[in-house]
């Protein structure tokens, strides 16, 4: 509790009401903010307004509560941007579909909204709705959307709903929601000055201008890697290969088709980095010649002739010097043996190895289940979140980098 006290004494805390039912629990929200020596200020929305009054805000926060963006200014700043440029975090608690809709698609219509848009700090969001508004797939696609572009979400939870229905979208418990604030506040930048170079997706090889060779690959694993490192404070480079998902943000990107281009890119850029994970899913072979027109069918069998590809990854081990190199392994069968193999085979520091043909593991899914193997040691992790993984991986990378935290081997 002390120790909770001292990190947050200080901090600027910018708390967002919306014009929810759940509006009353905000207060409580900014009455333990306030005991731990927080400094609060509060913007609410003119229908968080219907909700609970402004004055109960200032009185718990002991600053003005701000609605409005045309009011007289007290001084002569513009407050959205001087509230956006104070804040250490934005937490916005309830969040209605509304402003998680706002905020996803750049629409800055008021005090709250052009605040969030102007903020470098952390924007921590805690929906609460009615259940079907919360599945509602606009929504969701909404808070993919935010969560690509790395703001934080915290899930509501399930139960009785104000509208009388039972289900997903309750408020978290005002206790709940500062210690995500808290969370975020002491979060240690322990990647700060490190270079760090992800590759994510799977490559295409093109057979003819319509066609090409793939994988199943989704790429989310390495952008949960890129987005979880530049939070850690990590300058980070992502060499991607196809995906759908949105890059993102504060990191350069570098886009590519084929295995040819991203050894060229990786290559390239592989001698400034410190740390160099390689997530993405290579084809080992292409088509030998690339047809220039679409090829047509005829009544014959198709041969296509197929080259190998560069190995990326055993060439950054050849030439990889102090940096720290981890490399994946998507195994159908023998998932530690064949890992260990590459581990040796590739001069790897880490290798993450899954088995593909778990449900809950692998291409697609948002959950992975895998093992890290480094040199010296096997840490087995449960089925987690692709973000929660990747936190693993860059805490083990930290690890490693120090050069504390090695076990004997098993
Ligand atoms: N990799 C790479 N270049 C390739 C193939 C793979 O850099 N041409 C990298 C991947 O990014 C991954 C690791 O190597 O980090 C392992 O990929 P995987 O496909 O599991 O293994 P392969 O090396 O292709 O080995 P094998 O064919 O024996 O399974």
């Amino acid at each position: 509790m002390h120790k909770i006290k001292e990190e947050l004494e200080n901090k600027n805390i910018l708390l967002g009401v919306t014009g929810g039912i759940a509006a009353y629990k905000a207060l409580e929200v900014v009455s333990r903010l306030k005991k731990l020596g927080a400094e609060v200020d509060v913007i609410m929305t003119e229908a968080a307004k219907e909700f609970v009054q402004p004055l109960s805000f200032r009185s718990l926060s002991h600053n003005p509560v701000i609605v409005d963006m045309f009011s007289e200014p007290k001084q002569w700043n513009v407050k959205h941007i001087s509230l956006a440029e104070k804040a250490d975090i934005c937490l916005v608690a309830p969040a209605t579909a509304n402003i998680v809709g706002k905020i996803a698609n750049g629409i800055a219509d008021d005090m709250l909204s052009t605040t969030v848009m102007a903020t470098n700090a952390p924007v921590l969001l805690a929906p609460a709705m009615n259940c079907n508004m919360y599945s509602n797939p606009i929504f969701q696609q909404n808070l993919d959307r935010l969560r690509g572009l790395g703001y934080y979400l915290i899930k509501p939870d399930a139960g009785y709903l104000a509208c009388g229905t039972e289900g997903k979208g309750r408020l978290p418990a005002p206790s709940r929601i500062v210690e995500n604030v808290v969370e975020q506040l002491t979060k240690e930048k322990d990647l700060t000055g490190q270079q760090v170079m992800i590759t994510a997706g799977g490559t295409q090889e093109p057979i003819d201008p319509v066609r090409f060779i793939g994988n199943h690959s989704s790429g989310k694993m390495g952008y949960a890697i890129a987005r979880e490192a530049v939070k850690r404070g990590a300058e980070v480079t992502l060499i991607t290969a196809s995906t759908s998902l949105q890059p993102p943000s504060g990191i350069e990107i570098i886009q590519v088709e084929t295995a040819q281009q991203m050894y060229e890119s990786v290559m390239k850029l592989q001698v400034e980095q410190d740390v160099i994970i390689k997530a993405a899913a290579v084809a080992d072979y292409r088509p030998q010649v690339v047809a220039e027109d679409k090829i047509k069918k005829d009544e014959s069998e198709l041969v296509i002739k197929l080259e190998r590809n560069p190995d990326i990854l055993a060439e950054l081990g050849r030439v990889k010097e102090e940096k720290l190199l981890i490399g994946f392994a998507a195994e159908s069968e023998d998932l530690i043996a064949n890992a260990k193999d590459k581990l040796s085979r590739k001069n790897l520091d880490l290798i993450v190895a899954n088995d593909i043909t778990a449900d809950d593991a692998g291409f697609g899914a948002d959950t992975n289940r895998v093992v890290m193997i480094s040199r010296t040691d096997k840490t087995e992790l449960p089925t987690l979140s692709k973000e929660e993984v990747a936190n693993r991986l860059l805490g083990r990378i930290i690890e490693l980098l120090e050069g504390t935290g090695e076990k004997n081997g098993d």
